[in-house]
């Protein structure tokens, strides 16, 4: 592989976060993020408030991203952004920001899918991480995606199940909001199962063909025993929160991992990685381990700050793509709904 000095930055814009990242080689110099607290108050992200924090944001987040990395833009060999999938308005502004700087300073330009770059993060040079061989199975769970994917090669990927409707993160966040819960509520819904008895409530879980997933029978199940059990004590969520809280994870790891089992059986593949945000719950990280010894399997999760929605994850993919010379021209465009 050629490996001189390659610094790439790249550039993330999807949803909420705005973040840039410089990476020389394989290895991350800089990882700088700016989430946009402004969607707390309206309990998700608002499109339109996005866009506009994502252009403010923006220069000042390359900016220290640089400098961060130690190095001036004359020294990048190319810039690497997120052109789809996510909201159309946040997408434009990150690719309208690379094509220029791209065109200013006479270097390539590289597009990047964000879901391929959920998954390529884990190629990142980090120590005490491993990278996964081919072929491995990757889950991606967040808040704005569910997948599972087979990854026979960096760019040879194919998803084998999704979401028919909800993400998981979303399902973790809607179940919050009807607890009363802050956005986002997966971070507490975590904290509080922690102390809780999973098994104190059951909510049945969907029956889904094949490896795809859904989630938006949960939350209504969800919302129908809460208004049930309010009625006959209006206290009852302060009373069983943590117990809530338990069953609600207990039962959303249970329809990961069953897909995730059946995902391994029928492709042989016992190589298995996870990212997104939802891959911080530490239930669905004991779920991993516990596959580790139940199943034989062996499984890779990212370092946490490469797993959220980050520009690292772009950084390294550009890399990737670099080394192919496979770049894009200047009339690429942002694609909401972008495939793998
Ligand atoms: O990847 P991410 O930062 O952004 C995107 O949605 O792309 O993921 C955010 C999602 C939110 O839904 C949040 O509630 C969830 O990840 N999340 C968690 C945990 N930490 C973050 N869900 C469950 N348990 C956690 N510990
Ligand atoms: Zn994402």
């Amino acid at each position: 592989m050629n490996s001189q000095n390659i610094y790439i930055l790249g550039i993330e814009s999807s949803c909420d976060d705005t973040a840039a990242a410089v990476i020389h080689n394989g290895k991350i110099l800089s990882n700088i993020i700016a989430s946009q607290k402004i969607h707390e108050e309206y309990g998700g992200v608002v499109p339109e408030l996005a866009s506009r924090a994502h252009q403010q944001n923006i220069v000042p987040v390359v900016d220290q991203a640089l400098k961060k990395a130690g190095i001036t833009k004359d020294k990048l060999s190319a810039v690497a952004f997120t052109k789809g999938p996510g909201l159309m308005g946040s997408l434009l502004v990150g690719t309208s920001f690379a094509k220029s700087l791209a065109y200013g300073l006479n270097i390539p330009l590289i597009d990047v899918n964000h879901m391929q770059a959920h998954i390529l993060a884990h190629f990142i040079d980090e120590e005490g991480f491993e990278k996964p061989p081919f072929p491995f199975l990757a889950m991606t769970i967040s808040g704005g995606h569910t997948q599972i994917v087979k990854v026979n090669n960096h760019f040879d990927m194919k998803v084998i199940g999704e979401t028919i409707d909800d993400a998981v993160g979303e399902a973790f966040d809607k179940s919050g909001k009807l607890l009363g819960l802050g956005y986002p509520a997966g971070p507490e819904i975590d904290k509080r199962a922690k102390l809780g008895n999973p098994k104190a409530f059951k909510f049945s879980k969907p029956k889904v063909d094949g490896l795809n997933f859904s989630f938006s029978g949960l939350k209504t199940a969800i919302l129908y025993f809460i208004q049930r059990e309010v009625k006959n004590n209006p206290n009852f969520i302060e009373e069983n929160l943590n117990d809530i809280c338990a069953s609600i994870q207990y039962t959303i790891i249970g329809i990961l991992t069953d897909k995730l089992k059946k995902a391994s059986k029928e492709t042989g593949i016992k190589h298995i990685a996870i990212g997104g945000g939802v891959s911080a719950n530490s239930g669905i990280r004991q779920a991993l381990k516990d596959g580790e010894t139940k199943h034989g399997w062996t499984t890779y999760i990212p370092k946490f700050e490469f797993t959220t929605d980050n520009a690292a994850m772009i950084a390294i993919v550009g890399y990737l793509k670099y080394l192919e010379k496979d770049f894009a021209s200047q009339n690429v465009m942002a694609t909401a709904r972008l495939k793998i």
